[in-house]
């Protein structure tokens, strides 16, 4: 505070407000600038996505194009296509991601982009317009690993301390890993063939879910989640994969390949020629995503097992973190939420947005690596940023976890469908828990 004592001239208090007037606008610049922005941007496959977020998390501005309708319509993602897409859209979308947050690239701190893992010239596309920004405005680059910053967008929006056990399952991608730091992964179990994402887009496509008007426009894992909520899980028997291997790896093309037997069947018996629907199409999807979940939950409950021998995660804040776009089914994060609730773990789930491809996990993801001053590259060191169509997320341990050779009692999950609750309520159970 300051008072204006009688023999001060009008022009000396004059003075006087203008240096408060000063020292204000200098603090308050310096605590604007305490705060880290980052831009991140994402096309590692058919989303390109671009988002501005702060260090509390708040997501400033962001722009997504989907290519989802297109590929669906073209049977299968076609890389070339998704390239050409991305390559038409991505300065649109990064222009209006920086409008919505009423910035200029010049007001944020680093851009960061997916390097891997993905579709090389997707990727590559989104690559060489980060390091363009960079070169033109002196910003540094920051290479991102796309499931590190799937796994790591829980910490955005929830209060989840490192070391946490993260289940990540998408279109393209499913492992199970304990997340140490930003930068520091342990990779537990993997996908032995496909993704599960991609064989409930391929045994929707091969079901002709589209043929039915209300399932025409979602993706291949949210038609059969909405068929599978008609039909009876027990009605179809389809084996558990890799029952006998006590690992904690994944497969999920031989699930695809008997639900592809059970329709060829099912044609036959019924003299259906191609593009009719086979009659207990919801009773397979029910019991193939029933079986996918039971499959999922074993193999994280023996991960918790492996974690507790191990002493990887102090049992006081034992966290699952589920994400990637298969976890925005309801079903599997019922399920999973028993295996947590029986094992003591909190489970966490992003939601849904956020769970599947975008440029806030990208942006979120450099805000954590400017916070470690870790992979931050200088526009004079961007010729050593190059792309990776597969990569690990983090030092490979499941040779010790199949050594480990652990057995599991598994939790029963057969209350998933058993009780009588309505399909609604089961849904609003589960938000709860995990909002
Ligand atoms: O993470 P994401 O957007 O892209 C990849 O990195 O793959 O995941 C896309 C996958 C697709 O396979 C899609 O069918 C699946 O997520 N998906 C779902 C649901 N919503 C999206 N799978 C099961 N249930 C859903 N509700
Ligand atoms: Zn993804």
């Amino acid at each position: 505070m300051f008072a204006v004592r009688g023999s001060k001239t009008i022009e000396s208090v004059a003075f006087h407000l203008c240096e408060r007037l000063r020292t204000f606008r200098t603090n308050f610049v310096r605590i604007k600038h305490t705060k880290r922005i980052v831009l991140g941007i994402e096309t590692s496959c058919d989303d390109t996505g671009c988002a501005v977020v702060d260090d509390s998390g708040k997501i400033l501005g962001e722009s997504i194009h989907s290519q989802t309708q297109v590929h669906l319509e073209m049977g299968g993602i076609m890389p070339p296509l998704a390239r050409e897409l991305h390559e038409e859209n991505i300065n649109n979308v990064v222009s209006e991601a920086l409008q919505n947050a009423n910035l200029s690239i010049d007001e944020v701190d680093a851009v960061a982009v997916t390097t891997k893992p993905g579709l090389k010239s997707s990727l590559f596309v989104g690559t060489n317009f980060g390091k363009q920004l960079c070169l033109k405005s002196g910003k540094p680059f920051i290479p991102i690993h796309h499931m590190q910053a799937h796994a790591l967008t829980a910490r955005m929006i929830h209060e989840v301390e490192f070391p946490f056990l993260v289940l990540l399952i998408s279109g393209g991608h499913c492992l199970l890993s304990v997340a140490q730091s930003p930068v520091n992964f342990l990779l537990l179990g993997y996908s032995l063939n496909d993704a599960p994402g991609e064989a409930l887009d391929k045994t929707a496509r091969r079901l002709m879910l589209r043929h039915i008007p209300e399932l025409r426009n979602f993706c291949g894992g949210e038609a059969v989640e909405r068929a599978a909520a008609k039909g009876n899980p027990e009605a179809i028997h389809i084996t558990v994969p890799l029952l006998q291997y006590r690992d904690c790896n994944f497969s999920f093309a031989g699930l695809k390949q008997a639900a592809y037997q059970h329709i060829v069947y099912q044609e036959k018996k019924c003299g259906i020629a191609g593009g009719a629907l086979i009659p207990d199409a919801y009773d397979l999807c029910a019991s193939f995503l029933h079986t996918i979940t039971v499959h999922l939950c074993q193999r994280v409950q023996r991960a918790m097992m492996f974690v507790k021998m191990n002493n990887l995660i102090p049992t006081s804040k034992q966290t699952l973190v589920v994400s990637g776009g298969v976890a925005c089914n309801n079903y599997i994060r019922r399920g999973l939420d028993i295996v947590a609730t029986h094992m003591d773990y909190k489970l966490v789930v992003p939601p849904p947005k956020l769970c599947t491809d975008n440029g806030v996990m990208v942006a979120w993801n450099g805000i954590e690596k400017l916070r470690v001053q870790s992979d931050i590259v200088t526009p004079a060191e961007l010729d050593s940023i190059s792309v990776e169509q597969r990569s690990l997320i983090g030092e490979d341990l499941t040779q010790s976890v199949s050594d480990a050779f652990i057995k599991v009692k598994w939790v029963k999950l057969n209350k998933l469908y058993k009780d009588n609750s309505t399909t609604q309520e089961k849904e609003s159970s589960v938000n709860s828990i995990i909002k």
